[in-house]
């Protein structure tokens, strides 16, 4: 059985992003060298009504394991009924929950970054998710809501409520995505809990992996924007780990990932004839800061098909 306590350190993961982490982009991840994955947040509330789309959401392939799926929900009876349901559906290695998203639909109900505020009903979520399986149950959260020192209190009682895991965005609710993660406060909660600790926030490169471990302490990292486009990231991290060094991506290993990215996501939508509109989103990532490729990105905006990106790439 999965186990945060003894996989090997540093564990340097993909992070969970709606819309974006679905099974394509895992695959993907997973190929290049990711170990594990988080998937994207799914509704506990839509998981028990048995909405069809997010059942499908929470599908996954055997290849995407060691899985960690995430569940958001303000309601401690209904996120353990989720964690039940999708355990018995899908059996995913662990559970996250979502305590950190700042998005006004979610924290009007008490989900996401509002349970900072909630600390009961927030132990009380992790005490009751675990009570409702045998896998590891872990928690993202950020630094606070208004204050990056709340988490000096919430992380405590994170743990204290049984959580196996934490991992911290270095920002609070308030701060969005302004400002730079702050990795030094992610560094002092580190020292005040014995689970395991992962950082997460503004890692977009190998360097910069190396210098959040160092200045964090932390178990490992979470990656999110800086694996968009670059999926790449989680090799790189692994080979700057252990030789100080890594490989560029060549132009032809990027147009062969994108496509195989693709192939993989026009699977998933396949009773769609326009599979790769919403797949734009990821193109955009592949070749942003790509020099020269200008007339490139244009064109793959407008992308529709498998087709139509072949020709975009091999043009
Ligand atoms: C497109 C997008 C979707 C996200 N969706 C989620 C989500 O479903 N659950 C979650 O906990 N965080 C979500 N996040 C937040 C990220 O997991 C991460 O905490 C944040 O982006 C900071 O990390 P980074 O600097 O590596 O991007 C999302 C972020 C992005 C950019």
């Amino acid at each position: 059985m999965f186990d945060w306590k003894i996989e090997k350190k540093p564990i340097v993961a993909l992070a969970p992003m709606a819309d974006m982490t679905d099974s394509a982009f895992c695959r993907i991840a997973k190929r290049l060298g990711c170990r594990i994955v988080f998937r994207e947040m799914i509704s506990a509330e839509a998981l028990v009504r048995e909405s069809n789309r997010t059942l499908q959401m929470a599908a996954f392939y055997d290849e995407e394991r060691p899985i960690v799926q995430q569940l958001f929900g303000a309601n401690p009876a209904v996120m353990a009924e989720a964690t039940r349901r999708l355990d018995e559906k899908f059996s995913p290695d662990a559970f996250d929950l979502n305590m950190g998203c700042p998005a006004i639909k979610i924290v009007g109900g008490f989900n996401g970054a509002a349970l900072m505020r909630e600390p009961q009903r927030a132990a009380e979520i992790i005490r009751v998710v675990k009570a409702a399986t045998d896998k590891p149950v872990s928690v993202k959260t950020r630094l606070g809501w208004s204050q990056p020192t709340e988490i000096l209190d919430f992380v405590r009682l994170i743990e204290d409520a049984g959580a196996d895991l934490i991992s911290i965005h270095g920002r609070t609710k308030e701060q969005g995505y302004a400002g730079s993660a702050d990795w030094n406060m992610i560094g002092q909660a580190k020292k005040l809990v014995s689970i395991p600790l992962l950082a997460n926030g503004d890692v977009f490169s190998p360097e910069l992996a190396v210098e959040a471990l160092h200045i964090t302490g932390c178990d490992g990292l979470l990656i999110a924007r800086g694996a968009l486009g670059n999926p790449w990231i989680f090799g790189q991290i692994e080979s700057m780990l252990t030789n100080n060094t890594y490989t560029i991506v060549s132009d032809e290993e990027r147009r062969n990932i994108v496509l195989d990215h693709a192939c993989l996501y026009a699977e998933i939508h396949k009773g769609d004839s326009r599979p790769l509109i919403t797949f734009r989103k990821h193109l955009v990532w592949y070749y942003k800061g790509v020099p020269d490729a200008k007339a490139k990105r244009e064109q793959l905006t407008k992308v529709e098909t498998i087709a139509d990106l072949e020709r975009c790439l091999n043009g």
